[in-house]
C-alpha cells in the first residue's frame, strides 16, 4: 500500500498553510463497504502567507468528483494527497469520496468495531476520511450530516436536527481535523447531567453496546467530578450543551478527546465491581479526567504542529495526576507515578528510542505518543510549578488561557505566558524540552561546625543524535531530619543550574540526615552515598512519603543486586525495616503495600547495566523469587494478622477500600508461597469483586497453583471480553521463564484470540514482553514468537505493531548471544515486504 520511501518531517521546516477555512460541511452516507463522504469547504487565501500551494492531504480515498466554486475540476494527485489551482480570492471546495470502513483494520480514520462505525483521527487519520489540510494549525467550524440506518448517529458539538436515518451536528468551536469524530451504531446511553458554574445545563451520556449498560455509573461520576474539578482548580468551564463518551472495543490507544464526543477504548471506561479491579477503577477515573481536561488543554488551545504534542499531553497528564491525587491520595499517587515513569520513560530514555520531550523530527507521528512526551512532559510541568510556586503557576496558566484561547500554539508560547506572568526567565528551564536522556545526579555531603554542605554533580548520558549534553536546571527538594527523628529543616527547593554545585545549611545543632529529592522533584537518577542504616533511619522518620517509600525501595534494590551479583543473603537492615513498615498501623495500607513491592526484573536489569554488569535474566528472576520466599518466611508471624485485619468488607472503589485490598493481596501472595494456596483458594471462591478474584488467582499462579481456578475463571467470564483479557494476560505473566513462549503461543491459538482486537493482542504479547525472564529466555523462543506475530499484525494494524516493537528496545543491555538473537529477529521484521512506515521507523531506530 505504502511504497514511496518514508519522508522525515522536521520541526525547523514548519510553514503555515496558505489558506484559512471559514466553514466545513460534511455529509456521510454510511455503508460498511462503500461510505460516501461529501465535503464542502469554504477557503480563503491568507494574505500574509508565503506558501500559496493548495495541497490537501488524502490517503486511501477514492475521489469521485471535485469542484471549485461549483465547476468540476481534475486535481493533480500527488504523494499523500492532491493539489489544485485555486483562485486568489475566497472559494468553495467540494469533493465526494468513497471509503471502506469495513475493511479498515488499522483502526485509524473511519472504521467498524462490532458493527458500529467510529473514528480515530489523531494524529493524521482525518486524511483517510476526506481530502483536507489535515494539520492541527488549520482550525475550522464543522457542520456534519450523517445518513445511515442506525439508531444512534453522533458527531462533535451540539445536535441540530435528527430524523429517520439521519442526524445533523454543529460544532461552534473552531477545531483542527484531528478532533473530528463520528459514531454510528446500536448503542444505549447511560445519561447524566451537569450544571456548570455559570449555569449552563449540560447533557452527559456514556454510550455503550447493549449488555454493557451496567458498567457506566462509575465513569459518569468520574466525568462529573472532572468537570467540577476543572472549574474549581483551573477556572475552566465546559462550553457545549452536550458531552458524549462512547465505548469502543477495538481501539489502538486508551481514549481520544474529540470535541464533545470522546471515544474510549472500552477497557478505559467500562467498570463494575464484578469485572474491574481497583487498578482499573483508578485508571478509568484518571483517563476520563484526562480526556475531559483536554477540552481546554488541547482543544480550545491546540498544538501548532505535532512536534508540540507535549504541549497538550504533558500538561493534561499533569492535570489528571493532580486530579487523581485530590480524589485519592497524593502520596500514593506520586509513588505510582514514579514507578510508571521509571518503568516506561527511564527505560525509553536510556535506550535507542530516546528522544526529547519535543522531538525535532519524525517519520510517523504515531510513534511519538510515548512515555517521554506524556510522562516526562508532565514532570516538566511539575518542575515548572515547583520553581515558580503555586500562586505564580496559577497566574501563568490564566495568562496562557486568556492569551491563546482559540489558537494553535507552541512550547514557546506556553513558556512566554509564564515568563510574562511571573517575570522569571525560563530560557535554561526550556532545555528540558529539547535535551533527551535522564540526568544522573550525584550527591556527597560534608559536616563542619554546624554547617551541612550538600554537593551535587550532574551529567546526562548521550542519546541518539545528541552526543554532548548541557547541565539542566534541576529543582532538588530537600529537608533535614535531626538525629532524634524530628524534622529540623522543612522542604526547601535547591535550584541546581551548573554541572557541579554545592548548597549549605548553616547553624545546625547536631548533624542531621538529609532527605533529598523529596516528592521526586525532578526526573533524574539520584546516586547518593548512603549506608543501609541511614536509609532505614529515613524510612522510619522521613516526613516526605515519597522519600520514605524510596528508602525502602533502594534497600530492596541493593539487597537484590547484591544477591544477583555476589550471591549474598538479603540484608537484615532491609528485612527488618520492611517488617516495621508493613506492621505500622499508623501508615496508610496502600503505602504499606507499595513498600512491600519489589523492584521489577526489568528495573534490576537496567540497574545492572548502569553499573557496567551484563544482566542475566534467569539470575535476576531467581534472586527475586528467592527474596519473595525469604520475605514470606521473615514475615511469617505477622502475616496471619495482617491478612485478617485488612479485610476491606463490602466493596467500594475508593482509596480506602482499595488500599486495604492491595495490602491484603500483597500479603496473600507471600502467604501462598507457604500454605499450598489454601487461603488464596478460599478467597477466590468467596470473592464478590474482581480485585480479590483476580488477586487470589494471581497469588495462586505465582505460587505454582491455580489450574482449576483458571478453568473456572474462563467458564465464568467467557462472554466478557475485558475480563477475558485478564485471563489471557495472567497466564503469560505468571509463566515460568522456560514456559512463557509456549504459553503465549498456545493462547494465540485459542478460539477467543484475535489479532484484530488490540486489547487481546496486548493481553498476550504485551504480557510476554513484560515477563522479563520469559521474554529473554536463552532459547530465543519468545523473541522469535513475538517477531512472527508482529510481522503478521503489521499488515493489519501498523500502529499497534510499531508500539509493540518497543519490547525489543532494551536489547543492547544483554549478552552477545541474546543481542545476536534479537538482532536477527529485528532484521527479519525489517526485511518483510511492504512493512509499514510505522514499524519500519521503530525497528530502524531500535537497531541503530
Ligand atoms: N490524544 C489522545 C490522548 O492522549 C491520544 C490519541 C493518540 N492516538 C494515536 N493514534 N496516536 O488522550
Ligand atoms: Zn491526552
Amino acid at each position: 500500500m505504502k511504497d514511496a520511501a518514508p519522508q522525515t518531517i522536521h520541526l525547523k521546516d514548519y510553514t503555515p498553510f496558505g489558506y484559512e477555512i471559514e466553514s466545513v460541511h460534511l455529509t456521510f452516507r454510511l455503508a460498511p463497504g462503500a461510505t460516501r463522504v461529501i465535503s464542502k469547504i469554504a477557503f480563503a487565501p491568507t494574505p500574509a502567507a508565503a506558501d500559496k500551494r493548495f495541497f490537501l492531504h488524502g490517503e486511501e480515498l477514492k475521489l469521485l468528483s471535485a469542484k471549485i466554486d461549483g465547476a468540476e475540476i481534475t486535481p493533480r494527485m500527488v504523494e499523500g494527497g492532491l493539489e489544485a489551482d485555486v483562485p486568489d480570492v475566497p472559494f468553495t471546495w467540494e469533493a465526494e469520496v468513497e471509503i471502506a470502513p469495513e475493511s479498515n483494520t488499522a483502526l485509524e480514520g473511519l472504521y467498524m468495531s462490532n458493527g458500529m462505525y467510529c473514528t480515530q483521527c489523531e494524529a493524521e487519520g482525518f486524511r483517510k476520511i476526506t481530502f483536507y489540510p489535515d494539520r492541527p494549525d488549520v482550525m475550522a467550524v464543522f457542520t456534519v450530516r450523517i445518513e445511515g440506518d442506525l439508531p444512534v448517529l453522533l458527531s462533535n458539538g451540539n445536535p441540530v436536527t435528527k430524523g429517520d436515518g439521519f442526524a445533523e451536528w454543529h460544532d461552534p468551536w473552531p477545531k483542527p481535523s484531528y478532533l473530528f469524530a463520528l459514531v454510528a451504531g446500536e448503542l444505549i446511553n447511560h445519561p447524566g447531567f451537569f450544571t456548570t458554574k455559570s449555569g449552563r445545563e449540560v447533557e452527559l451520556n456514556i454510550w455503550v453496546r447493549p449488555g454493557d449498560e451496567g458498567k457506566c455509573a462509575f465513569g459518569m461520576q468520574a466525568l462529573k467530578d472532572s468537570m467540577k474539578w476543572d472549574e474549581d482548580t483551573y477556572g475552566r468551564e465546559y462550553d457545549l450543551d452536550i458531552f458524549n463518551i462512547v465505548a469502543v472495543d477495538d481501539f489502538n490507544m486508551g481514549a481520544m478527546e474529540n470535541k464533545g464526543l470522546n471515544i474510549f477504548n472500552s477497557s478505559c471506561v467500562l467498570a463494575s465491581k464484578e469485572t474491574s479491579t481497583d487498578a482499573n477503577f483508578e485508571r478509568i477515573e484518571g483517563i476520563i479526567a484526562h480526556e475531559y481536561f483536554h477540552n481546554w488543554t488541547g482543544n480550545r488551545i491546540t498544538c501548532r504542529d505535532w512536534f508540540q504534542l507535549c504541549l497538550k499531553e504533558g500538561l493534561t497528564v499533569y492535570r489528571d495526576q493532580m486530579f487523581s491525587g485530590d480524589m485519592r491520595s497524593h502520596a500514593v499517587k506520586r509513588i505510582e507515578e514514579v514507578l510508571t515513569l521509571r518503568a516506561r520513560q527511564f527505560r525509553e530514555d536510556n535506550g535507542p528510542l530516546a528522544h526529547p520531550v519535543r522531538p525535532e523530527s519524525f517519520v510517523e507521528i504515531n510513534n511519538f505518543y510515548t512515555a517521554t512526551v506524556y510522562e516526562k512532559g508532565a514532570e516538566i510541568i511539575g518542575m515548572l510549578r515547583r520553581l515558580v510556586g503555586d500562586e505564580d503557576y496559577k497566574k501563568g496558566c490564566e495568562l496562557y488561557f486568556a492569551r491563546h484561547d482559540g489558537q494553535a500554539v507552541t512550547i514557546e508560547d506556553w513558556l512566554k505566558a509564564f515568563e510574562d506572568a511571573t517575570g522569571r526567565d525560563l530560557a535554561h528551564f526550556k532545555q528540558w524540552y529539547s535535551q533527551a536522556g535522564t540526568p544522573r545526579l550525584k550527591m556527597s555531603e560534608t559536616w563542619e561546625d554546624g554547617t551541612l554542605t550538600l554537593s551535587f554533580s550532574q551529567s546526562t548520558p548521550p542519546t541518539p543524535g545528541q552526543s554532548e549534553k548541557k547541565p539542566q536546571l534541576i529543582p532538588i527538594a530537600v529537608g533535614l531530619i535531626g538525629p532524634n527523628g524530628d524534622e529540623v529543616v522543612p522542604t526547601t527547593v535547591l535550584e541546581m543550574t551548573e554541572a557541579e554545585q554545592s548548597f549549605t545549611f548553616e547553624g545546625l545543632g547536631a548533624r542531621p540526615v538529609a532527605s533529598v529529592l523529596r516528592d521526586f522533584s525532578a526526573p533524574v537518577i539520584l546516586e547518593r552515598e548512603i549506608d543501609a542504616k541511614t536509609r532505614a533511619f529515613l524510612l522510619a522518620h522521613d516526613t516526605d512519603p515519597f522519600q520514605k517509600w524510596e528508602m525502602g525501595r533502594t534497600l530492596a534494590k541493593d539487597t537484590l543486586l547484591a544477591m544477583i551479583v555476589k550471591g549474598t543473603d538479603p540484608s537484615h537492615a532491609y528485612l527488618d525495616a520492611i517488617k516495621s513498615v508493613v506492621t505500622d498501623e499508623s501508615l496508610d495500607p496502600a503505602f504499606r503495600a507499595l513498600s512491600l513491592g519489589l523492584p521489577s526484573q526489568d528495573d534490576l536489569a537496567q540497574s545492572l547495566h548502569d553499573a557496567g554488569i551484563i544482566p542475566n535474566p534467569q539470575k535476576i528472576y531467581e534472586a527475586r523469587e528467592s527474596l519473595r520466599h525469604i520475605l514470606s518466611d521473615h514475615l511469617r508471624e505477622v502475616i496471619p494478622a495482617l491478612y485478617a485485619e485488612n479485610d476491606a468488607g463490602a466493596f467500594t472503589p475508593d482509596a480506602e477500600g482499595s488500599g486495604k485490598r492491595s495490602l491484603r493481596l500483597a500479603i496473600l501472595a507471600l502467604l501462598s508461597l507457604r500454605d499450598e494456596g489454601v487461603t488464596a483458594r478460599a478467597l477466590y471462591k468467596r470473592a464478590d469483586n474482581m480485585t480479590e478474584q483476580a488477586g487470589a488467582l494471581q497469588a495462586l499462579l505465582a505460587a505454582g497453583h491455580g489450574k482449576e481456578e483458571l478453568a473456572a475463571f474462563a467458564e465464568r467470564w467467557k462472554d466478557d471480553r475485558l475480563v477475558m483479557d485478564k485471563w489471557f494476560m495472567m497466564q503469560v505473566a505468571a509463566a515460568a521463564p522456560d514456559r512463557a513462549a509456549t504459553v503465549a503461543k498456545s493462547l494465540s491459538e485459542h478460539a477467543d484470540f484475535t489479532m484484530k482486537n488490540p486489547n487481546r493482542f496486548r493481553a498476550v504479547f504485551g504480557a510476554l514482553a513484560g515477563n522479563h525472564a520469559g521474554f529473554h529466555h536463552e532459547s530465543g523462543a519468545a523473541y522469535r514468537l513475538l517477531a512472527d506475530q508482529l510481522i503478521t499484525l503489521d499488515a493489519l494494524n501498523p500502529q499497534t505493531t510499531a508500539r509493540m516493537s518497543g519490547a525489543f528496545e532494551t536489547w543492547k543491555r544483554y549478552d552477545a548471544d541474546r543481542q545476536q538473537l534479537i538482532r536477527a529477529e529485528l532484521e527479519r521484521i525489517l526485511a518483510t515486504p511492504g512493512l509499514s512506515r510505522d514499524t519500519t521507523e521503530m525497528v530502524t531506530r531500535i537497531l541503530s
